[in-house]
């Protein structure tokens, strides 16, 4: 096609089904605002422009989505599709062909849209489906030899357009100049008083205009959401087509019904995710990597063989390859583990990095830390990296070996290869290849008896 495209995504309408103070276009489906989503798929076609049409929640929408590169026009008042289309059109070339969306159609894909845009070469091209139950819809009229006439809305169809099965998805492509001249021609005589877009359709006819209908593919595509029931309906159906297009690419997923993926997902050869998994951001798994049951990952980067443990939650941290995480482990951002460390039960790591090969097994706090290699954190360690004010770091060498329950009051360094006693508190620097430690000593009193009940008491 050597047309431009212009897409024009309707999304001023206010979605009072949703019985929400969001903007209906800003829920979430798969992580992502529906908006944003009908957007990155509009993306893929590579289009000159996408003009968002807004109105409901502006200020909302242009908070949440102002750094999406789109041309923004305003729909003050919510006058019908025909009228929002015709307010984006000021901003679009008379030489393209122009893609009409809806911001609350999200699961669309990008594969249907080419379909359409091509079937409206020298032709206006409308995406149908066949319903079982096409209540609520605009119907498509065909005459006796299936040419389409004209499109009529749910409100004004006779009983005989009503029985009619096939309907208007709403989604359409058109060449621009004629789509102007059309909509200039729009009135809101009809059951809504609305300037309707499919008005255009009974035009085209008129001016000898090819309908050309392009069917789509299934019926989650071109879904819209009204209700938070439909959106919980269609985040299923998202969930389901990731999960398929994950096991396709050779990701065992022990039970894709129990999956959610909220982003972008990128895996080596032989992943297994256990269920209840969820994933958000961008992460990416390498060979051979295995998440355990009940992990939340967000942004997060983990290298070949590694196994991250039932119950772990990780957030903006690189992991190396073979480590092992958890069970229980949580890991938050700033964080870069190192190839074969081992963070166990219980343990909590922040803002750190962990050197290769260590090892903090159990129950310990280690945060604003840098941690060489083959370490070993005793359980319950605690770097005290917190002074009621500010933050320190604490930096500990390679082959150092921390006894348990030990308190590291940071700023502190323990120099390679040092050793800490158990139950110390350290608060200045451990010299390298010794020991320390800052318990008192044991003492045995002979004798001593433990307090026994008073006998007035009995
Ligand atoms: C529209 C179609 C109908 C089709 C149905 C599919 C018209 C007249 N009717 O009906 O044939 O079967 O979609 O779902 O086009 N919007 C605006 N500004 C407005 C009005 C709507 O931006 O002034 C946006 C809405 O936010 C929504 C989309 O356009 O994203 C569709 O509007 P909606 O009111 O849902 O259209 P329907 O009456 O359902
Ligand atoms: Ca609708």
């Amino acid at each position: 096609m050597n047309q431009a495209l212009e897409v024009i995504i309707l999304a001023a309408g206010q979605g009072t089904r949703m019985k929400s103070a969001l903007p209906k276009v800003l829920h979430a489906i798969g992580g992502e605002a529906m908006l944003a989503r009908v957007y990155r798929t509009a993306r893929l076609l590579e289009p000159k422009h996408i003009h968002i049409v807004y109105g409901h929640g502006a200020d909302l929408v242009r908070e949440r989505l102002g750094h999406l590169d789109a041309v923004w026009t305003l729909q003050d008042r919510q006058l019908g599709t025909g009228h929002a289309v015709a307010q984006a059109m000021p901003k679009v070339g008379d030489d393209s062909r122009v893609l009409i969306l809806y911001g609350d159609v999200p699961l669309i894909e990008a594969q249907t849209l080419d379909r359409l845009v091509d079937a409206a070469a020298d032709a206006l091209a409308v995406l149908t489906i066949e319903l079982d139950n096409p209540t609520g819809y605009g119907r498509v009229v065909r005459d006796r030899d299936g040419r389409v006439q004209r499109i009529v809305e749910q409100k004004d169809a006779s009983a005989e357009e009503r029985a009619i099965r096939e309907i208007n998805t709403g989604l359409l492509a058109v060449d621009a100049a004629r789509l102007r001249g059309w909509l200039e021609r729009l009135d809101n005589h009809n059951a809504q008083g609305e300037y309707y877009l499919t008005d255009i359709i009974a035009m085209a006819v008129e001016d000898g205009v090819v309908i050309n209908t392009v069917s789509a593919p299934d019926i989650e595509q071109v879904s819209g959401i009204n209700d938070r029931q439909q959106l919980a309906t269609l985040e299923r159906a998202l969930q389901q087509r990731q999960a398929r297009q994950l096991m396709l690419a050779g990701v065992t997923l022990l039970d894709p019904a129990r999956f959610d993926l909220r982003g972008e997902l990128s895996v080596g050869r032989d992943v297994i995710i256990d269920v209840n998994v969820v994933i958000e951001g961008r992460v990416v798994l390498g060979d051979n990597v295995t998440i355990g049951a009940n992990c939340m990952l967000k942004d997060v980067e983990i290298g070949a063989g590694t196994e991250i443990k039932p119950m772990s939650i990780i957030e903006s941290a690189v992991i190396g390859a073979g480590a092992h995480i958890g069970p229980f482990a949580r890991i938050r951002p700033e964080t870069r583990i190192a190839d074969g460390a081992h963070i166990g039960n219980f343990v909590e790591v922040k803002k750190s990095d962990i050197g290769a090969g260590s090892k903090v097994n159990h129950l310990s706090y280690i945060g604003d830390t840098t941690m060489g290699a083959k370490v070993n954190i005793g359980a319950g360690t605690i770097t005290c990296n917190y002074d009621g004010a500010n933050k320190h770091r604490t930096v500990i060498g390679d082959g150092v070996f921390v006894g348990s329950d030990t308190q590291l009051v940071a700023p502190v360094t323990v120099y390679d290869n040092a050793t800490i006693g158990a139950g110390s508190t350290i608060t200045k620097d451990a010299p390298a290849g010794e020991l320390t430690l800052s318990r008192s000593k044991q003492v045995t009193i002979n004798g001593w008896k433990r307090p026994g009940k008073k006998s007035s008491d009995k």
